[in-house]
């Protein structure tokens, strides 16, 4: 199949096209940059430009039958700076790429919406795919509308599409400079001698899944039949902050120094995913146990020449 990703040269995106490519997809990617890890990719087309370049936009998707789409142009305390920025730059771009879909007749948009924010607060854990969307950031509002208007596109004008809300992934080629990923972010301040800070008094637990896993389970629900449009994909066991330092410290065999700060107003203190969703309908499961994936994270980190190019 003729696929596109969009923000495929991110962390997710860089392993969904290895994973689109290792099936035979024709893989296209719109990127606003190439990756930060890794050259150009010979058998992939890039089509470099901003999401807000309509025209280009348009013109990527001709003869695609399959959109995957992992822009987002803010992570969650970002989006709080500038609601109306997050709002116009990833739910009006969308809509404009979602018209474009229709006219060139794509055959299914996949969306990767965040399994971390669009719940909130949650009621009961682990959270399944009904529990009750009011999230706290405007970066989950974002992704929830963005949810939404695929029902409606699909009502409209029978564009088929599948949402994944993804937990916490974590892996090689997560960039340690972001402000989102707390186990790259921690390994990489271990990497260059500098002191960990942590929200809060680590408390705080989070359902870390590796990036292996989670693109199993985005493939699948692309790809399988299915009734089923939104799939929780999580590791399904919940990891307090406290608890990630001390496996990096087996790992790392190193003892950072840690800086604890005050809770975040964007966060949940508690998420697990229910995951039992994509495991009956997908045949899904999360084969990684986190030891292992801080072994591979961290072992990436280390071999990766590449990495001292974004300074760690
Ligand atoms: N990493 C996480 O913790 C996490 C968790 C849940 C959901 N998600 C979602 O998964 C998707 C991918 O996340 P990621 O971790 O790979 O992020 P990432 O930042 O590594 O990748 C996003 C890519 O989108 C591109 N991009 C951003 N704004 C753009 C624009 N205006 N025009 C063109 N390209 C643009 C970036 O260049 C980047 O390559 C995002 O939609 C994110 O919201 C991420």
């Amino acid at each position: 199949m003729n696929v596109i990703v969009f923000g495929g040269c991110g962390f997710i995106g860089s392993h969904l096209v290895d994973a689109l490519r290792s099936q035979g997809h024709n893989v296209c990617v719109f990127d606003r940059n190439y990756e930060l890890f890794r050259l150009p990719l010979p058998d992939v087309e890039y089509v470099i430009g901003d999401f807000g370049n309509r025209g280009l936009v348009s013109s990527a998707v001709k003869d695609i039958d399959v959109v995957f789409h992992l822009i987002s142009t803010t992570v969650p305390k970002t989006s709080n700076d500038d609601p109306a920025f997050d709002v116009s730059s990833n739910v009006i771009e969308t809509l404009c790429l979602l018209d474009v879909c229709v006219r060139e007749k794509v055959k299914k948009v996949v969306f990767v919406s965040s399994g971390g924010t669009v719940y909130g607060i949650p009621n009961t854990l682990p959270i399944n795919e009904d529990h009750p969307t009011n999230p706290i950031c405007s970066y989950g509002i974002s992704k929830l509308a963005i949810e939404k208007y695929l029902f409606l596109f699909r009502r409209l004008h029978d564009l088929d599409f599948t949402v994944i809300r993804p937990s916490n992934p974590y892996g090689p080629r997560q960039n340690p400079k972001n402000i989102q990923g707390s186990v790259s972010v921690f390994l990489g301040n271990i990497l260059e001698g500098h002191p960990i800070t942590i929200w809060g008094d680590g408390s705080v637990s989070r359902d870390f899944v590796y990036i292996r896993d989670l693109i199993d389970g985005i493939v699948k629900a692309a790809f399988l039949k299915t009734e089923h449009r939104v799939f929780n994909i999580g590791s399904g066991v919940g990891t307090t902050l406290t608890n990630v330092l001390e496996l990096i410290r087996v790992v790392t065999k190193s003892d950072p120094a840690v800086i604890h700060t005050g809770n975040r107003s964007f966060d949940v203190s508690e998420l697990v995913l229910d995951t039992r969703l994509a495991q009956r309908e997908l045949g899904w499961a999360p084969q990684t146990p986190f030891l292992q994936g801080l072994y591979e994270t961290w072992n990436a980190m280390l071999d990766h020449e590449q990495y001292k190019k974004v300074g760690v």
